[in-house]
């Protein structure tokens, strides 16, 4: 059953101090890292963005890029299109902002006629069940093009050593403050590896932080929609995933 909709809206303005009191410079240097990397984007779909400092960086680094930004929270979404609108409307006519829940989010034929080449999640696929992103990933996995990349920052479970026991308080802990704070009612990472790998996508590089719990991953788009395994969105799972943290 899909879980209520979380409302990020209440700490939308303190977010970004939230973020550098409890992991201080960490998360923007895992979120910013790739940029060099991530150049000669056309079409970029950026999920769950937050406060929007990730996009205006993107589309500053990638002059050619549009770029279509999806997020429930209206409070996130009002900073973000204020950063946007700061760099000027040359910049501000590239974003399209669709206020949705991805999890009932189907595009519409116009959406992406030329399809995306790069799909970004900075520390939101944590927002989502195991379900949730299998049934997401299916749903994109038409729009886009050969070869797209999806870049990833996310929380991990680093396995050995007294880095795991660590990690994992520290993941429960944030579920926990976000469940307060929010309503979120997740409460455990998805084997978002395992999925992106069903779905056609390839590992190509992964960079991490702090012992490996915070991980920044380019993976690529390799499959074509037959070649991948869609069996866990329609029948559900048939494995245990790790967890609950
Ligand atoms: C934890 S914040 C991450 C913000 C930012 N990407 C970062 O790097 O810190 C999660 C963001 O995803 C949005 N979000 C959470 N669940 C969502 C959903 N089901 N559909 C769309 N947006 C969602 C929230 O409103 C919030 O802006």
């Amino acid at each position: 059953m899909t879980k209520p909709a979380p409302n990020f809206d209440f700490i939308a303005r303190p977010y970004r101090w939230f973020e550098y009191l409890t992991f201080g410079p960490y998360l923007e240097r895992c979120r910013f890292s790739r940029l060099p990397e991530i150049t000669g984007a056309r079409r970029a779909l950026v999920i769950g963005d937050g406060d929007g400092r990730f996009l205006t960086r993107l589309l500053q680094s990638n002059p050619d890029v549009l770029v279509d930004v999806i997020d429930l929270s209206p409070g996130m979404l009002k900073l973000l299109e204020q950063r946007v609108r700061n760099l000027g409307t040359e910049a501000h006519s590239r974003v399209a902002i669709h206020r949705a829940d991805v999890r009932d989010f189907s595009p519409p034929e116009s959406f992406t006629a030329t399809g995306y080449d790069l799909v970004v999640t900075h520390f939101f696929l944590d927002c989502l069940t195991h379900l949730d992103l299998s049934r997401l990933t299916a749903t994109l996995r038409p729009h886009l093009v050969p070869g797209a990349r999806w870049l990833v920052s996310e929380f991990q479970v680093p396995e050995g050593g007294i880095v795991e026991p660590l990690s994992r308080f520290l993941v429960r802990s944030l579920y926990r403050a976000f469940g307060i704070l929010t309503g979120l009612e997740v409460r455990e990472l998805p084997a978002w590896d395992m999925l992106l790998e069903r779905s056609g996508f390839s590992r190509f590089d992964e960079r991490s932080w702090l012992g490996g719990l915070l991980t920044s991953e380019i993976w690529t788009f390799m499959a074509t929609s037959a070649a991948a395994d869609d069996s866990y969105a329609k029948d559900g799972p048939s494995f245990s995933p790790a967890g609950p943290f």
